[in-house]
């Protein structure tokens, strides 16, 4: 079996971080979320794995994830040239997928325990096709499933204005190679995106059997700022643990689950986790508090920070309120005006956004 991530696309509603970086690439407990994509992947015990990248953010692609020996896997790069959708992106690995049944993951989604489970599912089964359904408050963003009693899927339809159920597409997909002519089969839908919902009612309108199974753990998609500190929140929730590279002094405080990185200090300040900090980052006279990660190489100094993802090489000093569900990109400066100054000189990147 090979496995297609699919981690194209234009990442827009994570504008501005993805002017600059794939929405995949994006952080979550310092670790990119593509990362974890892969190592549920390998965990399935697949090993060809394709990536689907676009021009804009291929290159960032390769560079991070390389040929795929850090997983024990081949990763084979498959440029998709516009984002036409995910079918157009099956499309597009037509060569590399041959015939083979195939493992298709969305590069920005996570799942509770991995889908080793599913895929075993799925090769035990006759089923033409296996796909991942969450329960959901607002079904409306999302693909929508219904189901007959036997969890045998009757009908699927595409962001539905009335949904027809309260279960969601999570973005992963099992296929046989019949797929492929049922894509061939769909036109563009109203967002003109060949959609591989469509492809998948073709194989139900067609008489193919297609199975769902109802994840019962959670499930992050990280398409918006919100989500993306939701996803570091239940992360390090989850994978947090205490270890200490780095140097923290005696007037400092480490409260539970920490991680910090080699190279870093911690001078008279407190962390409380569940929190991580890379490596080579300076925390002076500061409140670290919990869900917060910090990546590689900045500064915090006199500054209060809690439920937050700084990216690399950010100074962050001087501030006097308390910094609090912010996503901050990559050498990013955050700093106060000297006292008696009340003024906001800023410099912020096309689609920012300053809450005051
Ligand atoms: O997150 C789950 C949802 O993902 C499902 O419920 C929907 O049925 C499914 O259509 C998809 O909806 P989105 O509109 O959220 O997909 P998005 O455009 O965010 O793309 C998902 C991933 O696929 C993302 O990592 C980018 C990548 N992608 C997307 C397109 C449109 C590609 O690689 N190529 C593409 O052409």
């Amino acid at each position: 079996m090979k496995a297609l991530i699919l981690s194209g696309g234009k990442g827009t509603r994570l504008r501005p971080m993805t002017h600059t970086t794939a929405k995949q690439l994006i952080p979550v407990a310092n670790k990119p979320i593509l990362y974890f994509v892969l190592e549920q992947v390998r965990g399935a015990g697949i090993t060809d794995i394709g990536i689907i990248i676009s021009p804009e953010t291929g290159e960032a692609i390769k560079e991070t994830v390389g040929d795929g020996s850090r997983w024990r896997a081949a990763v084979t790069y498959i440029l998709q040239d516009r984002p036409a959708g995910l079918a157009h992106a099956v499309k597009t690995a037509r060569d590399f997928l041959g015939d083979e049944d195939f493992l298709m993951f969305l590069g920005d989604n996570l799942i509770q325990g991995g889908v080793a489970g599913l895929v075993n599912e799925f090769k035990s089964s006759q089923a033409d096709a296996l796909i991942q359904l969450k329960k959901v408050k607002d079904p409306r963003q999302f693909g929508v499933a219904v189901l007959d009693e036997n969890n045998r899927v009757t009908r699927l339809v595409e962001k539905p204005k009335e949904p027809p159920s309260d279960l969601a597409l999570v973005g992963i997909y099992l296929f046989r190679a019949a797929v492929h002519e049922a894509i061939d089969r769909i036109k563009p839908s109203w967002r003109d995106e060949l959609e591989i919902t469509d492809a998948i009612q073709e194989l139900v309108s067609s008489g193919a059997k297609v199975q769902a199974n109802v994840l019962q753990g959670w499930w992050l998609d990280t398409g918006k700022k919100d989500d993306i500190l939701e996803a570091n929140r239940v992360v390090l929730d989850e994978y947090a643990k205490l270890q200490i590279d780095g140097e923290v002094d005696e007037q400092s405080a480490v409260v539970g689950r920490v991680e910090i990185g080699a190279g870093s200090r911690v001078v008279n300040s407190i962390v409380r986790g569940p929190a991580v900090i890379g490596s080579n980052v300076r925390v002076v006279n500061s409140f670290i508090g919990p869900y917060t990660a910090v990546s590689d190489g900045s500064l915090l100094e006199n500054v209060s920070l809690e439920h937050s993802v700084v990216l690399a090489n950010c100074r962050l000093q001087n501030v006097g309120q308390r910094i609090e569900d912010s996503l901050i990109g990559c050498n990013s400066k955050v700093c106060c005006l000297p006292a008696g100054r009340q003024a906001l000189r800023l410099f912020l990147g096309d689609d920012a956004e300053v809450v005051i």
